[in-house]
């Protein structure tokens, strides 16, 4: 009978400053991800004004451009806010690249085994979905925001926007998929974070989980709920 012998992994030396590098990038991700599920949470907050009606939602919109005045001018928050929301998202997509880059140098070979196979399904669609948020923040920016992708147009105002948008199935559809896609991302972000920033302890692994699903459900339904309303008659 043949002998089957398993030959190990094709790995490169370890740089040096490799560990080290990587436990910055991991921190980078981890920071930008919460700075930018608290964004969310604002954000999704705002957005049920939109069942107060018109008037309630446009006066947010514009509260949000006047935050701070008279002591600072208009849209200085909004400006800094937006920074701050650019910074991060610009970091967390660098960190992701360089790391996969970095995982993908030191092991060119992959490992076949069961638990392999279930953090590469998990890394993929992350990582992938990470491409679809990214796309759907800037045709998000273009409706929304400036409205020269909306239904409605530009010049309209921002509850106009919203109406016409959500009126449409096909945008609506794809902010439900899009909105899926976040909330499985922050349940993956959140897990991995936690592990980053030092939450390694085994027996915690489960709760963290769950508080995991936990505020990504919540993240999700909080912002599913109002283009489906829209879409649904509920909120006209
Ligand atoms: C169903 C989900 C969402 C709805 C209904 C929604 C709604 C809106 C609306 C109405 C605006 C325009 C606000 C205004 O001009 O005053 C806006 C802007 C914006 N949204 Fe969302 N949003 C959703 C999801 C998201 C998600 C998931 C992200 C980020 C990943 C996001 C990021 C932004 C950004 C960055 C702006 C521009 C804010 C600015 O700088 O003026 N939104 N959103």
């Amino acid at each position: 009978m043949a002998t089957v012998t398993t030959q190990p992994a094709q790995r490169r030396a370890p740089k040096t400053g490799r560990f080290s590098s990587s436990v910055v990038k991991k921190t980078v991700m981890a920071v930008s991800g919460i700075i930018m599920i608290l964004y969310l949470i604002a954000h999704m907050i705002g957005n049920l004004h939109a069942f107060q009606g018109a008037d309630e939602f446009n006066g947010y919109s514009h509260w949000l451009r006047t935050i701070g005045e008279p002591a600072v001018p208009e849209q200085t928050t909004l400006w800094i806010i937006r920074v701050v929301m650019l910074t991060a998202v610009v970091s967390h997509f660098w960190a992701a690249i360089s790391l996969w880059r970095q995982a993908r140098r030191a092991r060119p070979v992959p490992y076949v085994t069961k638990k392999r196979v279930q953090q590469s399904f998990a890394s993929r669609t992350v990582r992938w979905g990470g491409i679809i948020l990214a796309l759907f923040i800037v045709w998000h920016i273009l409706d929304l925001t400036f409205g020269v992708v909306n239904p409605a147009g530009t010049g309209t105002t921002p509850y106009d926007r919203m109406i016409a948008s959500f009126s449409n199935i096909p945008i609506t559809l794809f902010y439900v998929v899009s909105m899926l896609i976040l909330a499985w991302h922050i349940r993956h972000g959140i897990f991995a974070a936690t592990q980053t920033l030092g939450q390694t302890n085994k027996k915690r692994e489960r709760a963290v989980n769950g508080i995991a699903y936990l505020i990504s459900g919540l993240i999700g339904i909080g912002f599913v709920i109002v283009p489906l309303s829209v879409a649904f008659g509920l909120i006209d």
